[in-house]
């Protein structure tokens, strides 16, 4: 069985506390993937102090230059994509069509990162004065904290990492324990494209690690995808230490399908949306919302179609469905299962732990589906992350806008309708970062801003062109050849309007 390292400093190297952690498939827990470093706040600073020296070279590399080993880096993982893939799979269990996706996000956010090597534009303006020019242009901020989930242990990183880079800064990674293995890869990766090593830090463990990242003193920036929870601490501390901070947090999507919508369409939408990922995406379709015309031959045909979804090993040819990533996350999905239940819901099919051939070994559920659920509802209100829908019915689009906005959440929804009309307004009136027509909550690209509104983010965007806002600060610089003092304000004023 294989020992795996961190990356600090350069080198490959055990934990302070010479501590490990299992990586286990969560599909057969008896497969054990290896055993990474538990790492500390000791390993976290030596990581720190090396990528604050990594910075300071290569903040003056030329971010087209920085943008090429870019370049490179997507060139490898095209090349690696079907072995990185499959040990995705076997560490984070969802199946190879989703694994190869995620390897594919990450290509693209390579190759577009590339090319904004020779972009990150700033401003020239005119300035007040005669012979003065007035510019803006863009700077590296310093060492960046990245704090990643398990659910796209390829994509989520280098969402935030390659913008990072091409915008010279310094990057501190520590993946979610869950998928360690992936993370490694792509830091070989990264350091086989040509990235410097004190460039890149990758420090394995738990929470602690986290934590000690957001707090030391000289991480700039931090960029976290993870729970509300979580992020309002991550929060509390970079608000208190004047922190640069990008959040990703949760999401109650819903999928609102109205009367006059391709119901076959609607339906292979939310069977991805709500089942895909095993619901583990913050993007993942966890209500529906179904208006009355539509409601009960809709739902009949999605608990048929739900009832046949394959459940199994990610890397077996028909899966459809694949496990959640740990114990603690299925004993919370059958937390919420009790709870809707409790609350009056009506669960027309799956809440329980999937059993049977291949399945006794790892983390699966059946594919639940909640009917009679209200408003308010805890179902209908709070983040599962697992393979559990919750349907609302509804007698206008209006009351569906209202049920999809009466969350604290906002990042994904999607509407199902053949009235232009009620699209566009949908699109306005949605409180989303991202809203699909025709096309379910899932499947962001990854050259348009993503993220989401109320308690999802806290204003940033990943992904598209304005990460490169997020990673890069704003410089303003004057130049007066005038050769004489030119006072702004003052010497070209005209006088007040009589
Ligand atoms: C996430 O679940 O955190 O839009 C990200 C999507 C994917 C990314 C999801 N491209 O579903």
């Amino acid at each position: 069985m294989k020992t795996f390292r961190n990356f600090i400093a350069g080198a490959w190297v055990e934990a302070a506390s010479g501590e490990h952690f299992d990586n286990r498939n969560p599909a057969d827990t008896t497969d054990l993937i290896g055993r990474f470093p538990l790492s500390s706040a000791d390993d976290v600073n030596r990581a720190v102090d090396s990528a604050r020296r990594g910075f300071e070279a290569w903040r003056r590399t030329p971010a087209p230059a920085r943008g090429d080993i870019l370049r490179r880096t997507g060139d490898l993982m095209s090349k690696r994509k079907e072995e990185i893939a499959d040990l995705m799979t076997r560490e984070m269990g969802k199946p190879l069509a989703e694994t190869r996706g995620d390897v594919q996000e990450g290509i693209d956010t390579a190759y577009y990162a590339a090319t904004q090597g020779r972009q990150l534009f700033g401003h020239t303006v005119p300035s007040e004065m005669p012979s003065k020019w007035a510019m803006s242009f863009r700077r590296p901020i310093g060492v960046a904290g990245i704090v990643c989930p398990f659910n796209f242990p390829m994509a989520i990183p280098t969402w935030k990492m390659f913008p990072a880079l091409v915008c010279g800064n310094a990057c501190v990674f520590k993946p979610a324990e869950d998928v360690p293995h992936t993370a490694t890869v792509l830091v070989e990766i990264l350091l086989e494209a040509g990235l410097p090593p004190e460039v890149m830090q990758l420090v394995h463990g738990d929470g602690r690690v986290g934590a000690a990242i957001v707090e030391h003193p000289d991480v700039a920036l931090v960029s976290f995808t993870g729970s509300t929870e979580t992020g309002r601490l991550v929060g509390e501390t970079c608000g208190r230490m004047h922190k640069r901070l990008s959040l990703e947090m949760g999401g109650k999507n819903a999928q609102i399908v109205l009367d006059d919508a391709d119901l076959d369409l609607a339906l292979e939408g939310v069977l991805w949306g709500a089942f895909g990922t095993t619901g583990q995406r913050c993007t993942a379709t966890s209500r529906l919302i179904l208006q009355r015309g539509i409601h009960d031959n809709f739902l009949g045909r999605l608990v048929d179609r739900a009832r046949e979804m394959k459940i199994g090993d990610g890397r077996m040819k028909h899966t459809d469905v694949g496990p959640l990533i740990n114990e603690a996350s299925l004993n919370k999905v059958e937390r919420y299962i009790d709870i809707g239940q409790a609350d009056g819901a009506d669960l027309l099919c799956g809440g329980n732990r999937a059993t049977g051939r291949g399945l006794t070994k790892g983390f699966f559920f059946e594919p639940s589906i909640f009917a009679r659920v209200e408003q308010g509802m805890r179902v209908e209100q709070e983040e599962i992350f697992g393979p559990v829908l919750s349907v609302i019915r509804v007698s206008t689009p209006e009351e569906a806008f209202a049920v999809n906005n009466g969350v604290k959440y906002g990042l994904s929804s999607s509407i199902y309708t053949r009235d232009v009309n009620i699209a566009f307004r949908a699109l306005t009136e949605l409180d989303n970062g991202i809203t699909y027509i025709n096309a379910p909550t899932i499947g962001a690209e990854a050259h348009l801003p993503f993220g989401g509104v109320k308690q999802t983010g806290n204003g940033h965007r990943e992904g598209g062109w304005e990460v490169y806002e997020f990673y890069s600060e704003t410089k303003v610089g004057y130049v007066d050849f005038s050769g004489s003092l030119q006072r702004a304000q003052i010497d070209n004023y005209l006088g007040t309007p009589s």
